[in-house]
């Protein structure tokens, strides 16, 4: 997968996705990280993307062209249009779902990362494919959401984390929230491990980890219940939680 990241700010990103597990997907050439400074594609000399906006109102614009000048030193060429996003709190919610058909569906992602007040209508008009928010909250740019997505895509690549298993048990994945974690010492500040996960028992050990993911979701998320794939047993047990 490559990821081409128009930015003012690439120095953000080399911080953040050259360590740990993305740093080293990158290291094996799973994923390609490319930053394009979006100020290199200025067309005045005193290097400016932006301008105040038409119709007055607070803040600064960044302006279609050097944004779109940046699109095209990666885009162009190409027999295929990118997969073109654009980071804002105007999009659709980010989710695990969301994050696997990118990782499946696409080889090749262009994220813009806005800032100032906003980005000139029409370059989005010509070059965004989606609107993606992380959240209904406002950032000051959008380096930080696009990490984030960058970071959720890029762990869904085949080969990225060790196994399989290491993402389709966790939080969200299946509709679920993931049952809680254990290591060692055995007795921590008095606390025990629950008796099941010491036994050995596989199959107790599998019954318990899907009641838990059960129990912390109705706890903590109980909305993302009502789209759980769930047996008929376990909605029975559902309804015995509410009861309780
Ligand atoms: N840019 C500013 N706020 C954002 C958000 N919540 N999600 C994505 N991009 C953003």
């Amino acid at each position: 997968m490559k990821f081409d990241i128009l930015t003012l700010f690439p120095e953000m990103f080399e911080a953040v996705l050259d360590s740990s597990i993305i740093g080293r997907a990158k290291d094996k050439g799973l994923i390609v990280l490319n930053y394009i400074q979006i100020r290199d594609f200025a067309f005045n000399k005193y290097r400016q993307v932006d301008d105040y906006p038409y119709g007055g109102g607070a803040g600064m614009v960044m302006q279609a062209e050097p944004i779109y000048q940046a699109y095209l030193s990666v885009a162009d060429g190409l027999d295929y249009k990118p997969h073109t996003i654009y980071m804002s709190p105007q999009g659709r919610t980010f989710r695990q779902s969301k994050a696997v058909r990118l990782a499946k569906k696409y080889n090749h992602i262009v994220i813009i990362c806005g800032h100032y007040e906003g980005v000139d209508q029409r370059v989005l008009d010509e070059i965004v494919d989606e609107e993606v928010s992380i959240g209904d909250f406002v950032l000051t740019g959008g380096e930080i959401a696009a990490m984030a997505v960058v970071d959720a895509v890029s762990r869904m690549i085949p080969g990225v984390l060790k196994s399989e298993e290491a993402f389709s048990e966790e939080s969200h994945y299946c509709g679920l929230l993931e049952y809680p974690q254990y290591t060692r010492p055995e007795v921590w500040h008095g606390m025990t491990v629950p008796e099941t996960l010491m036994s050995g028992h596989h199959k107790n050990i599998t019954a318990w980890k899907r009641r838990k993911s059960i129990e912390n979701t109705f706890h903590k998320r109980r909305g993302m219940l009502a789209k759980a794939s769930l047996t008929d047993e376990e909605r029975d047990y559902v309804e015995r939680l509410k009861n309780k």
